[in-house]
């Protein structure tokens, strides 16, 4: 039984995420998807919210579960006894922080691993932090996040 764990803000999720979850799951038999509170972190979507959001788009993948945790990776890793971390990885200017975090875990708990998953090339370019800035200024979204996510930042920034 293969379960892995695969954290990230989801500030919010868009179609790179949920590409990556389509990968994940294939890969194993319980994926948990890890949707973290940062308080240093001013985040868009509540916690709350963002579970919901993930628990609806990936209500017809088998094997998901959707949680909000707070504290250390390494924590939820051991309470929820996966075999590994997937993390999505865009381009190589993502790759510093993503090793950094690999190798810092590991050095927290012996038995982490990370998985880095890519994308497909189209999803390749997207960032929770671009489509804010987008949605924000107006411009048009509707091909990089599914329709509730646009309808909840349409809500949330008023635009
Ligand atoms: O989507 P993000 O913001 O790149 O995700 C980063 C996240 C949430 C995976 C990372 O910040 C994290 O693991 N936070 C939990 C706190 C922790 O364990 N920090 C040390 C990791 S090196």
């Amino acid at each position: 039984m293969k379960h892995l764990l695969y954290p990230g803000s989801f500030d919010p999720i868009h179609w790179g995420h949920l590409d990556v979850i389509r990968r994940a799951a294939d890969l194993c038999d319980r994926l948990t998807v890890a949707v973290a509170i940062n308080h240093s972190k001013k985040s868009l979507f509540s916690v709350e919210e963002r579970v919901d959001f993930i628990s609806q788009l990936t209500a017809d993948i088998s094997g998901v579960q959707v949680l909000g945790f707070e504290g250390l990776l390494v924590d939820l890793f051991r309470e929820q006894k996966a075999n590994a971390v997937v993390r999505g990885l865009r381009a190589v200017s993502d790759f510093e922080y993503e090793f950094q975090m690999a190798l810092m875990n590991r050095s927290l708990e012996d038995s982490l691993e990370t998985v880095f998953l890519v994308p497909s090339q189209e999803r390749i370019f997207l960032s929770s932090r671009i489509v804010k800035e987008v949605a924000r200024l107006g411009g048009d979204i509707t091909s990089h996040v599914p329709p509730l996510i646009q309808e909840a930042l349409r809500e949330k920034l008023g635009s």
